[in-house]
C-alpha cells in the first residue's frame, strides 16, 4: 500500500488527519508536510518522495494527529470540457478580442445609440423610491413571490379587467426571469400534466431545447420558419400542430419570435388557436418581449389575450429582462390560466412544491422595481414612453442597415430586415460567413446568423454593412 503514498509539494490542499486516513483507504491521497516530505528522507534510494521506508502504522498515527496536505488531485479532473453556451459564448469570445472596433451583436440586450447598456429612467426612479423608503426590509418573500408584482404582471399580460383575471382563474408565481418561469412551468407539467410532451418551433431560442428536457418533458418540434421566404411557414406550422397528439403542450413565442423575428399575423394567430383548442393542446407562451416588438404593450399581447379570451387553459412565462431592462435582476412570472378558480388554487399549491426545493423563494429587488413601476400610473406612463423609444431605435436600425446594404448593392433581397420584428434579425448568413465576419471584421453574432438589432448603432451600421457585403460576395 505504501508505494501508493507519494510526497508532493506543499502547495497541496489542506486535509485533516481523519479525512486523510479515509483517503488512503481509497488509495488516492498523497502526502505533503508529513514524514515523507522531509528533505532528508527524500534523497537516495530512488523514487524521490516515495515513503516506502516509513512504517505505515506510525504514518497513519501521525496523519491522524496533525493537519497534512493532499495533493491537488481533483475529483473533477476527468470531467469533459463543457462547450460554451452558443449564445452567451459569443460574448465570451467578444470579450477576449482585443480589437478596439469589435462589435457584439450576439447578446440580446438593448444598447443605446452610443453602444452603452441602458438603465431605464423609470427603473432608476423606482429604485430611488425603494431605497429611500425606510419602512422596507429585506425579509424573505413567500415561495410564490411578491403579491403585488404577481398581480400587476398578470394584468400587464392579460389586461387588468380580463375575465380570467377578474374571476381568479390565474395562478401566478414570481420566478427567476423568463428562463426560471419556463423551467418551473415545465417541471410542474412534467409532474402533473397528462401529456408531458412539448412541441417547440424550428428554430427556437436555443435554451428551450435544453430547459424542457431537463425538466422532464419530451421535446418535439413543429415547422415555423421558411428559409426560402425568410418568413412564417404558416401551412407547415398548422399541419404539424394538426399532426401533434391531442393534449400536447405547444410552446409559442408571444411576440418577437427569437431568433427569427417572424411573428404570425393576428388572423394567423386566430387560426393557430383554433387548431390548438380543437386538439385540446396546452399553449405555453413565452413572452420575453412584450412592448419590444411594436413598441406597444397591448399590440404585443394580442396572441396571449386572444387565447385567454376563449376560456381555455394556457401557461405563460413572462420576463422583464428586456422590456424593463432588468436583465441581471432576474425578474419574471409564471401564470397558469385555469378553467376554474379552484383549479388555479390547486395549481398554485403544487407550484409551491416545485419551487421550494429548487430555490426556496425568488429575489425581492427586481420584483419590487417592477411592482413600483407598474403600480404607479405616472411611472407606468413614463415606462411606456421609454419602451417605445427603445423599440423605435431598433426599428430605425433596421431601416439604416437595410439602406446601407441597398446602397452597397449587396447581392440578395434584404427586405426581411425591415419585415422582421423585435430585437433580432435572422440575416440568412451561414456559419462560414458568420465566422468570416468575426475573423475579418470583429463582428460577433450567433452561428445561425442572428444579429441583435438592439446592439447596433448609427455609427456601427456602416461597418456591419461592409462586413455583410464582403461575406455575401466572397464567402459561400
Ligand atoms: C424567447 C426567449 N425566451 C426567454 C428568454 C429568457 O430570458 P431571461 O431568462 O433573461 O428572462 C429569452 C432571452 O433571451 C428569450 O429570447
Amino acid at each position: 500500500m505504501t508505494d501508493r503514498l507519494r510526497a508532493t509539494s506543499s502547495s497541496g490542499i489542506g486535509c485533516k488527519g481523519k479525512e486523510r486516513v479515509a483517503a488512503i483507504a481509497g488509495h488516492i491521497c498523497p502526502i505533503a508536510g508529513g514524514p515523507g516530505d522531509r528533505e532528508g528522507d527524500r534523497g537516495g534510494g530512488g523514487g524521490g518522495g516515495e515513503v516506502s521506508r516509513f512504517d505505515e502504522v506510525s504514518l497513519l498515527a501521525a496523519m491522524a494527529s496533525e493537519e497534512v496536505h493532499c495533493a491537488p488531485i481533483s475529483a473533477w479532473a476527468k470531467l469533459a470540457q463543457a462547450p460554451e453556451d452558443p449564445i452567451l459564448g459569443v460574448t465570451v469570445a467578444y470579450n477576449r478580442d482585443p480589437n478596439p472596433v469589435k462589435l457584439n451583436l450576439g447578446v440580446g440586450a438593448y444598447r443605446t445609440d452610443e453602444g452603452k447598456p441602458y438603465v431605464l429612467h423609470v427603473v432608476r426612479r423606482a429604485e430611488a423610491a425603494l431605497v429611500g423608503d425606510r419602512s422596507r426590509n429585506k425579509e424573505y418573500l413567500p415561495i410564490v413571490g411578491l403579491a403585488a408584482f404577481n398581480k400587476l404582471s398578470r394584468a400587464l399580460a392579460f389586461g387588468a379587467d380580463h375575465p380570467a383575471v377578474l374571476s381568479n382563474r390565474i395562478a401566478t408565481v414570481q420566478c427567476l426571469s423568463g428562463t426560471g418561469s419556463l423551467r418551473v412551468g415545465a417541471e410542474f407539467m412534467a409532474q402533473h400534466y397528462h401529456t408531458p410532451v412539448i412541441y417547440v418551433p424550428v428554430p427556437t431560442w436555443g435554451n428551450h431545447n435544453k430547459v424542457f428536457p431537463k425538466a422532464g418533458l419530451k421535446l418535439l418540434t413543429y415547422r415555423y420558419y421558411d428559409p426560402a421566404t425568410r418568413g412564417l411557414n404558416f401551412a407547415g406550422m398548422i399541419d404539424d400542430l394538426q399532426a401533434a397528439p391531442d393534449g400536447a403542450v405547444i410552446l409559442l413565442h408571444a411576440c418577437a419570435h427569437n431568433p427569427t423575428g417572424v411573428d404570425p399575423l393576428p388572423e394567423q394567430w386566430d387560426a393557430i388557436r383554433q387548431v390548438i383548442r380543437a386538439k385540446r393542446q396546452l399553449p405555453f407562451f413565452d413572452s420575453a418581449y412584450q412592448g419590444f416588438a411594436s413598441g406597444d404593450l397591448d399590440v404585443d399581447a394580442y396572441s396571449l389575450r386572444s387565447f385567454a379570451a376563449d376560456g381555455g387553459e394556457m401557461a405563460l412565462a413572462q420576463s422583464f429582462a428586456k422590456n424593463m431592462g432588468l436583465y441581471g435582476e432576474r425578474v419574471g412570472a409564471l401564470s397558469m390560466v385555469c378553467a376554474t378558480p379552484e383549479a388555479a388554487r390547486l395549481v398554485e399549491g403544487q407550484l409551491k412544491l416545485v419551487i421550494r426545493p429548487m430555490y426556496s423563494s425568488p429575489p425581492l429587488h427586481g420584483a419590487a422595481i417592477v411592482a413600483t413601476v407598474l403600480g404607479d400610473e405616472k411611472l407606468f406612463q413614463e415606462w411606456k414612453v421609454e419602451l417605445k423609444g427603445m423599440a423605435d431605435r431598433i426599428i430605425d436600425m433596421r431601416e439604416k442597415l437595410y439602406q446601407a446594404l441597398v446602397a452597397r448593392g449587396t447581392p440578395g433581397n434584404w427586405t426581411h430586415i425591415l419585415k422582421q420584428i423585435g430585437m433580432f434579425t435572422f440575416t440568412g448568413l451561414n456559419k462560414t460567413q458568420v465566422d468570416f465576419m468575426r475573423e475579418k471584421y470583429h463582428v460577433y453574432m450567433t452561428g445561425d446568423g442572428r444579429i441583435s438589432m438592439a446592439g447596433l448603432s448609427t455609427s456601427t451600421v456602416p461597418r456591419l454593412a461592409n462586413a455583410i457585403d464582403d461575406a455575401v460576395r466572397n464567402v459561400a
